[in-house]
């Protein structure tokens, strides 16, 4: 499989973050909980928020629009918009579209939203990625996108502690044999769903007064089951990308978990021998911010120089679903 995608490879990367912070002893003002729980437990210091004016599609048309201007490449020369999100702006039209206006694109792309949970985005570089190996298109713009403040119940601290804002955008372009997207796995297991799920609002449950009084349109989770499944899948899925692209653990120049909590992401990166210098970890700033926490980090590892041309890079992502996926690529 990996011969197909081995053309598709980053030529630019953008990112977008709201202003406003969100820290743990903001959060000891509106639940029960304490920065050292917090902490301790999953490595959150702080989030970002967006405020009532700010939208899905507005964090993810900045993060596209930097990612354009990083690669050289006009809006009219896109010619595919696929948002990863759990967040979108309404549940129709898709975020993609949204986006695509938003942003100047030629009336002609083709747009369209993924829902693949956090690992929205390693599903959304894959499909992107198929387009170019299949020469249907030549530039596909991958962005995760959430606003998940909008989604959780502000009463509930045993996940709104977790959650952050914002938006992570790439550009994808053909590239020479041998680098950009080597490999990639995705997996499922919807027997799980109901661990990370939001009851109401869709066709199984429409919106009613009960469904609002019941607070069933915000995000519920199992987190302790969801923390297991994690631990379990992660160094799982980053070996098998490892060998679907050829590659071995000791190939690894730099490792991008999903940033859901430092206790999930320091097991994976023991189990794949690579050392935490060789690991971006940004969860202690941005919580979990789902489909945007990997290219959120990528933009930040690309930015500071610490991915260099000729690296191979490792990404991992979970979460509702329960799904997971994993990409292995060259810079
Ligand atoms: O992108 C995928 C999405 N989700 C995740 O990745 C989440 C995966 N899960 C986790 O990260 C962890 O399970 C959590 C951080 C959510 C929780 O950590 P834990 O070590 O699994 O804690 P726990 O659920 O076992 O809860 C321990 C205690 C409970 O009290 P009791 O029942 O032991 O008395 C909770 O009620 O901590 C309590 N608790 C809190 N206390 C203070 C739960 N939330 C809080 C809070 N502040 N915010």
């Amino acid at each position: 499989m990996h011969r197909e995608v081995v053309n598709a490879g980053i030529v630019g990367i953008g990112a977008c973050a709201p202003d406003r912070v969100l820290t743990n002893a903001d959060l000891e003002q509106l639940v029960d909980t304490s920065d050292e729980w917090i902490f301790s437990r999953s490595g959150i210091r702080e989030r970002r928020i967006t405020g009532p004016e700010q939208a899905t599609s507005d964090l993810a048309s900045i993060a596209a629009g930097r990612a354009l201007a990083d690669a050289g490449i006009k809006p009219e020369e896109v010619d595919l918009v696929i948002v990863a999100t759990n967040t979108p702006d309404m549940l129709m039209p898709a975020t993609a579209c949204l986006v695509q206006d938003r942003i100047g694109i030629k009336k002609k792309a083709g747009a369209f939203d993924l829902a693949a949970g956090c690992t929205g985005f390693v599903h959304a570089l894959a499909v992107g990625s198929q387009f170019i190996a299949a020469g249907t298109c030549r530039t596909v713009l991958v962005i995760g996108a959430e606003t998940l403040s909008k989604m959780v119940n502000w009463e509930d601290r045993s996940t709104c502690v977790l959650f952050g804002d914002g938006a992570g955008a790439v550009v994808l372009r053909p590239v020479p044999a041998g680098s950009g997207i080597l490999a990639f796995k995705l997996y499922s297991d919807g027997a799980f769903g109901h661990h990370l799920f939001i009851p109401a609002g869709g066709s199984r449950r429409p919106a009613t007064r009960e469904t609002l009084d019941n607070k069933l349109h915000f995000l519920q989770m199992n987190g302790r089951e969801v923390f297991k499944f994690a631990v379990r899948v992660m160094g799982e899925a980053a070996e098998e990308v490892l060998a679907e692209a050829g590659l071995n653990k000791s190939d690894v120049d730099f490792f991008i978990p999903h940033q859901a909590n430092i206790r999930i992401i320091k097991p994976a990166a023991k189990r794949l021998g690579i050392p935490m210098e060789k690991v971006l970890v940004n969860v202690d700033r941005y919580g979990n911010t789902s489909t945007a926490s990997i290219p959120l980090a990528l933009e930040e590892a690309v930015r500071g120089g610490r991915i260099k041309s000729g690296y191979h890079v490792v990404m991992v992502g979970f979460g509702a679903g329960l799904t997971w996926g994993s990409v292995a690529l060259k810079w």
